[in-house]
């Protein structure tokens, strides 16, 4: 009991919000540090875990880190010292894990990684990692433009001789917008039409709705009619940069295409508007196989050391008919 209160303590002196979601009769006691906030789909994300840990009858011990690095790993130190079963995170970036998960490694706590891949030195380190692959987001992202120019015979505003995109990219260092940057780079590098476009800037928005009008914005300042398509690394960057294409007198969705990434609810409705043209989905709805994969490996089993969730790719002329099936 004492020992308790002062692990308390310990997490309030750090800043930490530390809920306990299941009673202690729990078969297992996980400690997850999730992100933050800084989307719809985050939140979705964060809901979901939280649910599923009382489906899954877990003992949750669950930390909002508020997008910052050094959080999280106060917050893994502190499910160490508690002797969790099992610790969980979401990396926010890609580098910098390696002290902090040898010092699980050494306590015998196994980690099990969602959404965002990690960097390590030794993949020892963590058992596994299950969640999105947003090299193929991006790639997609990239291949469905493509097709679509082709579709549409979309051509450059006027009378440029490129299609000009412009690129909304998420957090700095997170595999999220490196992974959608690569795939989509990648894909328009072996398109056999890449002549016919060109990247004019490309800035991080951070995944945030403001920092996307922001920045978008700032494009606009300076090339108002210049922009033929927009790439957004997230929905939440896109609906922020559809204010700011109103703002700025033009039209979403027609004068400037506009693609993302994630599939929540706020970009169909924005799909339904006109104001947006397609999102490729990234799935944050994946409570239930970290659970499971957890307990397969408290059990002793073995897991792939990578698993994805489904995603799908959804056009504008499918939301109306789609948006009162999604779930986030
Ligand atoms: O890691 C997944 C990404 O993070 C989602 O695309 C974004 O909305 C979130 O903030």
């Amino acid at each position: 009991m004492k020992f308790k209160k002062i692990l308390l303590s310990l997490g309030i002196g750090l800043g930490l919000t530390f809920a306990t979601t299941m009673a202690s009769a729990a078969e297992y006691k996980i400690g997850f540090s999730q992100i933050g906030a800084e989307s719809e789909w985050r939140t979705a994300n964060t809901k979901d875990i939280k649910e599923a840990a009382k489906r899954h009858d877990v003992n949750l011990i669950f930390s909002d880190a508020q997008q910052k690095q050094e959080n999280q790993i106060k917050a893994i130190r502190t499910f160490i010292a508690q002797k969790v079963d099992l610790i969980g995170f979401v990396p926010i970036v890609e580098t910098g894990w390696d002290n902090i998960l040898r010092e699980a490694k050494r306590a015998k706590i196994p980690v099990l990684v969602m959404d965002r891949d990690l960097k390590v030195s030794d993949p020892s380190l963590f058992v596994a990692k299950i969640g999105t692959d947003s090299y193929t987001e991006g790639k997609k992202a990239f291949e469905w433009i493509d097709s679509f120019v082709n579709k549409t015979q979309l051509k450059p505003r006027n009378g440029r001789d490129k299609i000009n995109i412009v690129v909304l990219e998420g957090t700095v260092g997170s595999s999220a917008a490196t992974g959608r940057g690569n795939g989509f780079n990648d894909a328009f590098n072996a398109s056999a039409n890449k002549d016919k476009f060109k990247i004019l800037a490309s800035q991080t928005g951070d995944f945030t709705r403001q920092k996307g009008q922001e920045v978008m914005e700032s494009f606009l300042k300076s090339n108002r009619n210049d922009i033929d398509i927009l790439f957004a690394h997230n929905d939440d960057m896109a609906l922020g940069a559809i204010q700011a294409i109103e703002a700025a007198g033009l039209k979403p969705g027609k004068d400037i295409i506009i693609i993302s990434c994630d599939g929540v609810k706020g970009i169909f409705q924005a799909m339904i508007e006109g104001k947006s043209n397609v999102t490729i989905e990234c799935n944050p709805l994946q409570g239930d196989l970290f659970f499971e994969t957890a307990k397969k490996i408290l059990k002793g089993e073995s897991v792939p050391k990578s698993v994805f969730v489904e995603e799908g790719i959804f056009e504008a002329d499918v939301a109306k008919e789609v948006l009162p099936t999604r779930k986030y």
